[in-house]
């Protein structure tokens, strides 16, 4: 950590929701009941799709909009009724929200010349944040004169400025093209162990989720499917709708019955032995699915898409799409029916009807071809 950091290390405050529901009028209830703590420091991904809330719940700690029910805590302090200035929060946008007539220096520096902070003071941090943001040489360019990533990156160091305990950012990334987007995670991800706040991240991309979190909240239809680490999220997903949310391709979900010994696919086809009965979800991680000529699965292969470092081979079974990610380098013939194996560690069992990960473990023993029974 340089002196730079330093000059800009907030003190990280912990925040916590305690009953927080919003309803925008009675028909729209986007949040029913939400309970969560963050720690101080920590790096939150809020992930979901499209319309799930996640703006909507960072908009209230940040106290841009009001919670219809419940307490936020930010550093033991309860924020929900205190304008957004007072709560310590500092937000990024989407779309950066600059201004156009401002030079970068001027936007970075608004906001402490509103709070009263004297001109020597504002030309020296925005000097350090510039320099942490590598933004020193544009300091006195428009919004208009600059790259998506640098205005970003303006976005970003005017959030900074007032060394704000909880750091919130709204899809920052998702104007900007693939690259670009990469290497500001990356820079987000250093910029983070530099400063240290509380940040509370919304995306609805697995990949920035993965990468920059040190927790997913997961989120669907305002409600939390699962808060946990990235490894944790992507090894144990606690739901279908976890499963189906995280990995490129997603966890493939397979309809299967349990007759007491073993569990079947539709067209018969047994997948492990298992003591219990009734009708289960199956997943599988495309990356985990074993191509080999020896094993006891077999599915029909409909396309196969190269990219290069693997292949992903799109294939039938039972009447469902089965995604598998080869490994590097190998050579699959795919002309004919493939065989399979789903190694037993790598599979995941889910209620059939709610969609909840069950806890089993799979008899060892793998299923021989000899013990396959076929249902045509
Ligand atoms: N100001 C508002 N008035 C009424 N409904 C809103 C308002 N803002 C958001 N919503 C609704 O709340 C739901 C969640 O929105 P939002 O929090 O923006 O989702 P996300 O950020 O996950 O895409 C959506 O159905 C949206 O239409
Ligand atoms: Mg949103």
């Amino acid at each position: 950590m340089t002196a730079i950091d330093t000059a800009i290390r907030a003190a990280a405050a912990d925040i916590e929701l305690i009953g927080v529901s919003k309803a925008y009028d009675a028909k729209t209830v986007v949040i029913p009941l939400l309970n969560v703590a963050l720690r101080p420091g920590e790096f939150t991904v809020v992930l979901g799709p499209s319309g799930c809330g996640k703006s909507t719940l960072l908009q209230m700690i940040a106290g841009l909009e009001r919670v219809s029910g419940g307490k936020i805590l930010i550093g033991g302090r309860e924020v929900q009724d205190l304008e957004p200035k007072h709560r310590g929060c500092a937000m990024v946008f989407q779309n950066y929200a600059l201004y156009p007539h401002m030079t970068v220096a001027e936007n970075m520096a608004y906001s402490l010349k509103v709070a009263g902070v004297s001109k020597v003071e504002r030309t020296e941090r925005v000097a350090t944040v510039a320099t942490m943001l590598g933004l020193a040489d544009y300091l006195s360019r428009k919004p208009g004169q600059l790259s998506g990533g640098q205005r970003q990156r303006v976005a970003i160091g005017r959030a900074i400025i007032r060394e704000p305990g909880v750091l919130l950012f709204d899809e920052p990334l998702s104007n900007l093209d693939a690259q670009l987007r990469h290497d500001m995670r990356v820079e987000l991800a250093d910029l983070h162990h530099r400063i240290g706040a509380t940040s509370v991240f919304v995306t609805h991309d697995q990949v920035e989720a993965m990468t920059l979190a040190d927790r997913i909240l997961i989120l669907n239809k305002g409600r939390i499917e699962q808060f946990d680490t990235p490894k944790a999220i992507y090894h144990h997903p606690a739901s279908v709708f976890v499963a189906k949310f995280i990995g490129a391709p997603p966890m493939n979900i397979l309809a299967v019955v349990g007759d007491g010994s073993t569990l079947r696919l539709a067209d018969g086809q047994v997948i492990a032995n298992y003591a219990g009965k009734g009708n289960f979800q199956l997943g599988i991680r495309p990356e985990d699915i074993v191509v080999n000529s020896g094993g006891p699965i077999h599915a029909q292969i409909c396309y196969r898409e190269d990219l290069g470092s693997h292949e992903i081979l799109e294939a039938n079974i039972a009447g469902e799409q089965l995604r598998i990610a080869t490994p590097f380098g190998a050579e699959i013939d795919t002309t004919s029916t493939l065989s399979l194996s789903f190694p037993r560690a790598r599979l995941h069992l889910f209620d059939g009807e709610t969609g909840r990960a069950m806890s089993h473990t799979f008899d060892e023993t793998e299923v021989t071809p000899a013990s396959v029974r076929v249902y045509q």
